[in-house]
């Protein structure tokens, strides 16, 4: 495939990688799916079976500095100060999201920062290559729109195309098109200023089997993704009603339940896919019992990894506070992260 042919799988601008500044620095948040992207209906474009839902995850999330040398013999990447080696997956990754933005004989040099713990589950990856769609446009001076980065980030991974929004809530349509054109994510127009993330963690170790892989093994092994298929449209409609509402209740339960259903459709693959863990187990059975009997609003989800994330309204945030406390043994390991979805303060 030739560049421009290459380029028009996300952007109708003119764009080239003929001249290109000093550095190029993009960042963005991170994001929790409140209705989870799980299958792809195109492997090579990213291209999901069903559209998404997120919310920000404020602070937490990439800044990525890139920059072009011509006297250097190969890319290098930097991941928090640690410099990826060439055979590791995570550099052949970028490197493939990357070549075709080569100019003749340069390499590229690219140095990123995570806030959030990599490769958790805690969707690293989609603000990582946000940042990097981010950097690009800024070397290249592109000046792309957001549709096209969006789609630009897509490329690197499924949410990504969401976290390129810089906050609030992203809605990422699945599109009908085989080029993927009128796939990437727009913003919901509602600022629920109160709502926040509480992530407890149980395990930051990289997971044993990646979502890519994950999602394959589902779709080709379980005997329920089309209704998987039929009920997040569903859901969609549910959750997207509840927050054009501000309805807490309504926008939890909904994405509670998605999650779970997620995870069960994982549970059906033939070898079965599981990201549970004693202590995931330990902490749903607490939140089930902080709901029932201590009357407290607060919804889990999860995504592939172990951790839980709670959604729940400012408001309830001393109370979960005091039941965390009251509950260590359960916190041990690490500390619970609080999150505003709506302040990016560092990123
Ligand atoms: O974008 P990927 O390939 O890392 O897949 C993300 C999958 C989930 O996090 C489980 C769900 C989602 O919508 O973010």
């Amino acid at each position: 495939m030739n560049k421009n042919s290459f380029f028009s799988q996300f952007t109708t601008q003119n764009i080239s990688i003929e001249q290109f500044l000093e550095k190029g620095f993009g960042s963005a948040s991170s994001n929790i799916a409140l209705i989870k992207y799980w299958g792809k209906r195109d492997l090579s474009l990213n291209l999901p079976l069903t559209s998404s839902l997120s919310l920000s995850l404020g602070d937490l999330g990439t800044q990525t500095t890139l920059s072009l040398h011509s006297k250097r013999e190969a890319d290098q990447y930097s991941i928090n100060g640690v410099v990826l080696l060439r055979n590791e997956p995570t550099y052949q990754r970028l490197y493939r999201f990357l070549s075709p933005f080569r100019p003749k004989d340069h390499h590229f040099e690219l140095r990123s920062v995570n806030t959030v713990p990599t490769k958790a589950g805690l969707a690293s990856s989609a603000s990582g290559y946000a940042a990097l769609a981010g950097a690009l446009d800024a070397l290249f001076a592109w000046n792309l729109d957001e549709p096209s980065l969006s789609r630009l980030a897509r490329l690197g991974s499924g949410s990504a195309s969401r976290s390129v929004l810089k906050e609030g809530f992203a809605l990422w349509n699945r599109g009908e098109r085989a080029d993927g054109m009128d796939c990437y994510a727009k913003r919901i127009d509602q600022r629920w200023s109160s709502l926040r993330w509480v992530i407890l963690p149980v395990d930051f170790s990289p997971k044993k089997i990646g979502s890519k892989e994950a999602m394959q093994q589902t779709f080709a092994t379980s005997p329920f993704g089309s209704k998987w298929v039929q009920r997040v449209a569903q859901e969609l409609e549910i959750a997207v009603k509840a927050i054009s509402e501000k309805d807490f209740a309504a926008l939890g339960a909904v994405m509670e339940r998605n999650a779970f259903a997620m995870h069960a459709l994982m549970r059906s693959a033939k070898p079965r896919i599981s990201y549970f863990q004693p202590q995931t187990i330990a902490i749903i059975q607490w939140i089930y019992r902080l709901r029932s009997d201590g009357g407290l609003p607060v919804f889990m989800t999860m995504d592939a990894g172990p951790n839980i994330k709670l959604l729940l309204e400012e408001k309830s945030t001393k109370a979960l506070k005091t039941a965390i406390e009251q509950e260590s043994a359960l916190f041990q390991s690490h500390q619970p992260i609080w999150i505003n979805p709506w302040e990016r303060v560092n990123i």
